[in-house]
């Protein structure tokens, strides 16, 4: 059986002003009327266990409802601090090897957005059946451009259909590197799903990344169940160093191979990330909510409180809120997180 693991623990500041501290990106209705993190569900596959979610303690309440809502349940580990994802899997797969079995976990962020669920499923399984003999896998991605923010895998020897040895992984790469491995075509970017045996991530980060293990075993040693929350015991927890199954394993494993992803996957790192896949009327322009556009193109508008107006602008993002109202060019939106850091510094 597969086990999904969910991980919904990031901040998002890009969305700015939609996401916040206390509504992080998983919770938005981004794209449809459905929460990124409902959309996540909706893509289990069918056969797949009840789902682990690891979350941030905050945000207990918001997970609950959403499994509430698409009619599931499912076990949520609570965070007592962000660690990032390595000490977060570590958790889901110490959970899973409890019982005495040792499944295969299916990893998702629940911040992505990816088109088909079906191409999606199909790529899963290949990666289960990877899995199984024993690989780390994660799903790969044609890059579209030399963004920095994304892992780059080298594939190395084929495996099986769609699938490949990885040669070197790459996290977050400097521009000129992302650059070179764009124009090599020998390149996929990271999705972030991550498909592999519970005891084989244990051990590989028993020899990796041993404070991460010692510390997380300690922290779910200690756990308490609270209905079904698992609160993760806080100083355990809080002792483990914080680093990304990125840094942590895949940039030193050599036991990982890579499948790929055809299915239109975006991160939606971005508010023009978002109006990237959207679909956009025939001036290139995007609408949510009570907008009146007139002359203009290439924008993305969105309105959650006021009729919001935009007149004769050209690729330009507007996001109006209860509280906080973004105005930028679409180019300037890279900006946002520097700002949006700065004001939270300012309090
Ligand atoms: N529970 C929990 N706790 N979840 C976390 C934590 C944490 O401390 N930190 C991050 N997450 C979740 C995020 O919510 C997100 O769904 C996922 O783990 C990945 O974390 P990000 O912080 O979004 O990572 P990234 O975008 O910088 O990079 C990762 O994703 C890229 C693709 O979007 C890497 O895996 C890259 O290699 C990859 O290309
Ligand atoms: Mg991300």
């Amino acid at each position: 059986p597969v086990l999904p693991v969910i991980l919904a623990g990031g901040s998002g500041t890009r969305l700015w002003p939609l996401s916040r501290r206390h509504v992080p990106k998983p919770f938005l209705a981004l794209k449809s009327g459905e929460t990124l993190f409902a959309e996540t569900l909706a893509r289990l596959p069918e056969a797949a266990m009840a789902p682990l979610v690891v979350c941030n303690e905050a945000h207990r309440f918001l997970v609950a409802e959403q499994l509430r809502q698409a009619g599931r349940t499912g076990l949520i580990l609570l965070e007592p601090a962000a660690r990032n994802t390595a000490p977060a899997i570590a958790l889901a797969a110490l959970q899973a090897v409890q019982a005495g079995e040792d499944p295969v976990l299916l990893v998702m962020p629940s911040d992505h957005w990816i088109a088909d669920t079906p191409a999606f499923q199909a790529s899963v399984a290949r990666a289960v059946a990877l899995a199984r003999e024993g690989w780390l896998v994660t799903l790969g991605v044609t890059p579209e451009r030399a963004e920095t923010g994304y892992g780059y895998i080298q594939r190395g020897e084929r495996l099986a259909d769609q699938a490949w040895r990885v040669a070197r992984f790459t996290e977050k790469p400097d521009a000129a590197t992302a650059e070179a491995f764009c124009r090599s075509g020998d390149y996929l970017w990271n999705s972030g799903v991550f498909v592999l045996r519970a005891g084989h991530y244990l051990a590989l980060l028993e020899r990796l990344a041993p404070a991460i293990l010692t510390a997380c075993t300690e922290a779910h040693g200690k756990a308490r169940q609270d209905l079904d929350f698992l609160r993760i015991d806080d100083a355990a927890f809080c002792a483990s160093p914080a680093d990304s199954i990125d840094y942590a394993v895949m940039e030193h494993t050599d036991h990982a191979a890579v499948v790929a992803l055809t299915a239109g996957w975006s991160d939606i790192g971005s508010w023009p990330a978002l109006w990237q896949v959207q679909d956009r009327d025939d001036a290139g322009n995007v609408q949510c909510g009570d907008v009146l556009l007139r002359e203009s193109r290439g924008c993305y508008v969105r309105a959650e409180h006021r009729l919001v107006a935009v007149l004769g602008a050209e690729d330009l993002v507007v996001v109006e809120t209860a509280d906080a109202v973004l105005v930028a060019p679409r180019e300037a939106a890279g900006l946002l997180k520097a700002s949006v850091e700065a004001l939270e510094a300012e309090g």
